[in-house]
């Protein structure tokens, strides 16, 4: 049953869209490739079949389906990552909850259960007599109540245990409560009690519309309390890796290509309603690394909204020079001093906003007009300097073609004569060597890396020792196309005897025997292959060749194969046509004829008459055997 639903689950889902929610993918062949999501790499080895629905890295061995990835990318458990998954492909799945139930979920899922059940109070509390006043509040904001219903704002009462009472009674276990992140711990007593209280909530959620967390906004002016205070960081919530908005966010952001960054929730709830739907916030925090990776698959240009006072700036300086390492493209908006995004669209209107976004500036601008106003532009010193942060930052766009759109940018904007313009390229050509040497070095010591894990994996193979052959071009086609359509293995038998034959080399024949095992058990290949039993009759590196060969193209290529043979493999349009299966297999019986042959022939001198003609026999028929087949392929 379990088993079924999991299936169709799979089935409906498109592992190309739910990967492609968090790498670029592009097409290669029938396949997608892309930056692995599980490894530090600059050339794209992870590979996503839409076809066979899996994916698997190259580079450091990751593989699995959809399911995997939701639990090894996001850490999902397997039901929360089949919940997901549903309900994206829309299957309702029965809700089997009770008590017992419970005990068989993992702690995860529990957590994301409590802040759902908090969530769906909190918001109900809107309706009630306590909670009409915060309801008036965000109405006071100007939020409408379907802004209010998208966000899912609510409100916590004036209590120190209603939510715990609450969860309590609906069976959770207080400290699994607290590590919920509604709690805090009186540290004297060691008792719990609820940590918002009397605020407006708003609830964080990821990507697909979970809560994983809140933000708690003050209803008074009173000065001794924070503003805002938030969800600590849980087993579910991570702020370093959450972009507030994103769900509400992430269709508008792909489809307009660029996101909106802010501050505030206020800021992203406002925005929004007027129609700005791509805005997204980093949460109170600084931008960081992980949460530009996260926005990366869905567009790769940011308009930064920052208040102009001093800690905005410099945060928009931080953001922006990771932003610019990831190759985002920037754009700043320069509000009047003292706005922000929801202010000035409730005191002005959306339209004084869209104005300010067509007015941004672009990162060179941004510098040059914060340094004006801090530093002394007409002294040659600090001119000099600010020439060298805005080069430094400018080398680190990965595209080096925007390099000289931007320091043409620089050179107008400072008046710089010719020579001077002479001086920065000679200055940027310093600085690239030495972003340059470091990534060679980093490279170095991961192929060093690399070399290790090698070894260890040769030590742990030592006792087969002796060199292999490598695989035949045309046995790797064989394999591929068994691979990918394994009903062909029963055609092969009638037509040419496969399972008696067999492959030449042994290395292919091991594997040829394996896919034999697997196809007559009735498995499916690609989920044999990522299981990761260690019980089993073939290593990690057999499997690892195997899904290779279903996935990638190049993999039907030996390192020394000659220019006709790849460009043979680049041309193959494999599974349509059945003739580069043909063409590989009698090749491969040319080859084996061949190698017959020779063997006989250096046999020749050592034996007698009577042996040497029962021989020449056998060379004979060998022969004939090689012309018929020779035949075969100019009829073909
Ligand atoms: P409103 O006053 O409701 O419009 O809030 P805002 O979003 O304009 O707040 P502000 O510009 O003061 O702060 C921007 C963001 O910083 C907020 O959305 C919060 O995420 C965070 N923040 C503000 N005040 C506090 C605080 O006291 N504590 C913490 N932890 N975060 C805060
Ligand atoms: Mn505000």
């Amino acid at each position: 049953m379990k088993e079924e639903i999991k299936n169709k689950v799979l089935e409906l889902t498109d592992i190309v869209d739910v990967i492609g929610e968090v790498v670029d993918l592009r097409k290669r062949g029938t396949n997608y490739i892309g930056l692995c999501p599980f490894h530090q790499e600059k050339t794209p080895s992870f590979t996503v079949s839409p076809e066979k629905s899996i994916y698997k890295c190259f580079g450091c061995g990751k593989a699995g389906n959809a399911l995997t990835f939701m639990m090894d990318y996001y850490g999902y458990s397997f039901q929360e990552s089949l919940k997901i998954l549903a309900s994206k492909a829309g299957i309702r799945l029965e809700e089997t909850k009770s008590k017992k139930n419970n005990e068989q979920l993992s702690k995860r899922d529990l957590i994301l259960e409590i802040l759902e059940k908090a969530n769906e109070h909190y918001h109900k509390m809107l309706m009630t007599t306590s909670g009409k006043s915060v309801l008036a509040y965000f109405h006071n904001r100007g939020y409408k109540d379907e802004t209010i219903k998208e966000f899912y704002l609510g409100y916590s009462n004036n209590s120190w245990d209603e939510i715990l009472k609450l969860l309590k009674k609906q069976g959770y276990e207080e400290t699994l409560i607290a590590e919920s992140g509604l709690l805090v711990k009186n540290e004297e007593n060691g008792t719990y009690y609820d940590r918002f209280r009397g605020r407006a909530m708003f609830p964080i959620q990821d990507k697909f519309g979970k809560v994983i967390g809140f933000g708690a906004r003050i209803l008074t002016d009173d000065k001794d309390q924070p503003k805002y205070i938030n969800t600590p960081q849980t087993l579910v919530y991570d702020k370093s890796k959450t972009l507030y908005g994103l769900f509400q966010a992430k269709n508008e952001i792909r489809s307009k290509k660029y996101a909106i960054m802010v501050e505030g929730y206020a800021d992203v709830i406002s925005l929004h309603q007027a129609g700005f739907k791509n805005s997204i916030s980093s949460s109170g925090t600084a931008l960081t690394n992980d949460q530009l990776t996260i926005l990366k698959s869905y567009c790769k240009k940011i308009y930064f909204v920052y208040d102009a006072d001093e800690a905005g700036i410099k945060a928009t300086e931080r953001g922006l020079e990771l932003a610019i390492r990831q190759g985002f493209e920037i754009f700043i908006v320069l509000l009047p001093k003292g706005e922000d995004p929801d202010s000035l669209i409730r005191k002005h209107g959306k339209q004084l906003f869209s104005k300010y976004l067509d007015e941004a500036i672009d990162f060179i601008e941004f510098i040059i007009e914060i340094k004006r106003k801090q530093t002394n532009i007409n002294s040659p010193t600090e001119k000099a300097e600010l020439i060298r942060y805005l080069l430094d930052l400018i080398t680190k766009i990965p595209d080096r073609l925007q390099h000289d759109i931007y320091i043409s940018k620089i050179a107008s904007s400072l008046n710089l004569t010719e020579k001077q313009l002479e001086a920065i390229y000679s200055e940027k050509n310093k600085l690239e060597t030495k972003e340059k040497s470091k990534e060679t070095h980093t490279n170095l010591q991961r192929t060093e890396n690399k070399g290790e894990q090698t070894k260890a994996f040769e030590k742990t193979n030592s006792d087969k020792k002796e060199i292999e052959e490598e695989i035949l071009p045309e046995e790797k086609i064989i394999l591929h196309y068994i691979l990918k359509k394994p009903e062909i293995l029963n055609e092969l038998d009638k037509k040419y005897k496969i399972l008696k034959r067999g492959l030449i080399t042994n290395r292919a024949e091991r594997l040829f025997r394996i896919l034999v095992q697997i196809i007559s058990s009735g498995e499916k290949i690609t989920e044999k292959l990522l299981e990761n039993d260690d019980d089993n009759s073939y290593n990690q590196s057999e499997k690892s060749l195997l899904l290779e060969l279903i996935l990638k193209e190049d993999a039907l290529i030996n390192e020394q194969a000659s220019s006709n043979w790849k460009d043979y493999i680049r041309g193959l349009k494999t599974t349509d046509s059945i003739k580069p299966l043909t063409d590989a297999y009698l090749n491969m019986e040319i080859i084996r004829i061949d190698r017959e042959l020779k063997e006989l022939k250096s046999k020749i001198k050592e034996i007698d008459f009577e042996q040497q003609k029962e021989l020449l026999k056998n060379i004979d028929k060998l022969f004939k055997k090689k012309a018929q087949i020779l035949k075969i392929f100019e009829t073909n």
